[in-house]
């Protein structure tokens, strides 16, 4: 016998609030989506606010992601005592408080100064695993400080300079990070109308690439520090991050230099999902990079359905691209879904209010998910399964 109270469920966090409200305190910065981005949009400088906001062309596949989510509605069920529940789910080994992380987005610091530094304290705060981007504003070596004894990993763009690869491998192995994402979709910048018509991409003025200018490796290949000669490097960081040429038959590459897990993001089709297996990757991320890469791509909660089939069972298969609420989190978990990433909406949090607001998003996010949960009749996600949502072919 243990004296030990179970946690306080997440849901509790609401009466923090209602308390709070009692005394004349609302939360600083809004619950709701929309208007977190419309505070977000206000701090901003157009140039910024339409690099998170944007996508590629004509922003189609921004909304079949949304759509997607609309188009499959939850059918709740009664009396089944759900007072005692557990959110809680396993990932290569670590434990996390809910299928949730927090997606990897490069630039951090265009929307706040603390950049990537705040998104990794709030996430060691709410115990949300934290992935740190190649295009960070802060490197990986920074971000492993700031969040501490969280859960991390690392995201790859795969460097067209096969050493400078293995050197960021090896600094993430070194700083504590416990898997590696490869994003395959950006081996290109796609066409992005807003940040074309703005002349915007921050990466030319030396913002975004952190992780490249502390590389040993990186370094040694310029005539100059880029201290001293910044244009050369960003030029060298151009040549060193377009990189087409990657194949199935080269992730060879990436598993012979690390131990850690690898994990595939940006798969849409179940033939790559089987492909991932067959080449020894640990897990995919059904993702089309929030509608930023390919226009007129496939939402990926109707993606999912297929990837999950096509993987063997327990083989994890996480999901992002449109993820705003906690209902759309259970709507990809009852699909197949091992976990979800939480992308712009964070974004907009650590824009309008840095560190405190990401923590206090991501608290909110585990409220409702924990509501959704319970008012849907279930006390863990292991019964939530396809048979809990009825899709609906013209949502309102
Ligand atoms: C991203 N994303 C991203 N992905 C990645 O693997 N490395 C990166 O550096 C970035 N950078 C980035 C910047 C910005 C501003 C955004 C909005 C997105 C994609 C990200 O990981 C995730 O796939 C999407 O954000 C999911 O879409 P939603 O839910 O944010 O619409």
């Amino acid at each position: 016998m243990t004296d030990e109270q179970p946690p306080a469920p997440f849901a509790n966090y609401q009466y923090e609030i209602y308390l709070q409200g009692m005394a004349g305190k609302v939360p600083e910065t809004p619950i709701s989506y929309e208007r977190l981005k419309g505070q977000a949009k206000r701090k901003l400088s157009l140039g910024a606010y339409s690099y998170v906001a944007g996508a590629a062309g004509s922003e189609q596949t921004m909304r079949s992601n949304a759509e997607a989510f609309r188009r499959w509605q939850i059918v709740p069920r009664m009396l089944r005592d759900v007072g005692v529940r557990d959110l809680g789910t396993e990932l290569f080994g670590s434990a996390l408080p809910a299928p949730l992380l927090l997606a990897p987005v490069g630039v951090q610091s265009i929307v706040h100064a603390d950049g990537e530094l705040a998104t990794a304290r709030a996430s060691a705060a709410t115990g949300v695993p934290y992935i740190h981007s190649t295009a960070a504003s802060h490197s990986i070596e920074e971000a492993a400080e700031a969040n501490g004894d969280g859960t991390r990993w690392f995201q790859l763009y795969w460097p067209s300079d096969p050493e400078v690869a293995k050197s960021f491998l090896d600094r993430a192995e070194a700083a504590g990070y416990s898997a590696i994402v490869v994003t395959l979709d950006t081996t290109l910048l796609a066409w992005r109308p807003r940040d074309l018509e703005g002349g915007y991409l921050p990466f030319l003025k030396g913002v975004g690439v952190a992780n490249f200018f502390t590389d040993p490796v990186f370094r040694a290949g310029l005539e100059k520090p880029p201290e001293e000669d910044l244009q050369a490097a960003v030029g060298k960081w151009v040549m060193a991050f377009s990189n087409p040429t990657i194949s199935w038959d080269k992730l060879s590459f990436l598993r012979d230099n690390t131990e850690l897990p690898i994990i595939l993001k940006g798969i849409l089709h179940p033939d790559d999902a089987r492909l991932a297996v067959e080449h020894g990757m640990d897990g995919v991320i059904v993702s089309n990079h929030g509608g930023r890469q390919v226009d007129g791509a496939i939402g990926t909660l109707d993606a999912l359905p297929a990837v999950a089939e096509n993987v063997p069972d327990g083989f994890p298969v996480l999901l992002d691209s449109g993820i705003r609420s906690a209902a759309d989190a259970f709507k990809a978990v009852a699909l197949g879904a091992s976990a979800v990433l939480l992308g712009r909406p964070y974004v907009w949090a650590l824009a309008a209010g840095g560190e405190e607001a990401v923590a206090r998003l991501l608290k909110g996010f585990l409220a409702e998910l924990d509501l959704t949960l319970a008012l849907s009749g279930h006390t863990s996600f292991a019964t939530v399964g396809a048979d809990v949502l009825r899709r609906v072919e013209r949502p309102l």
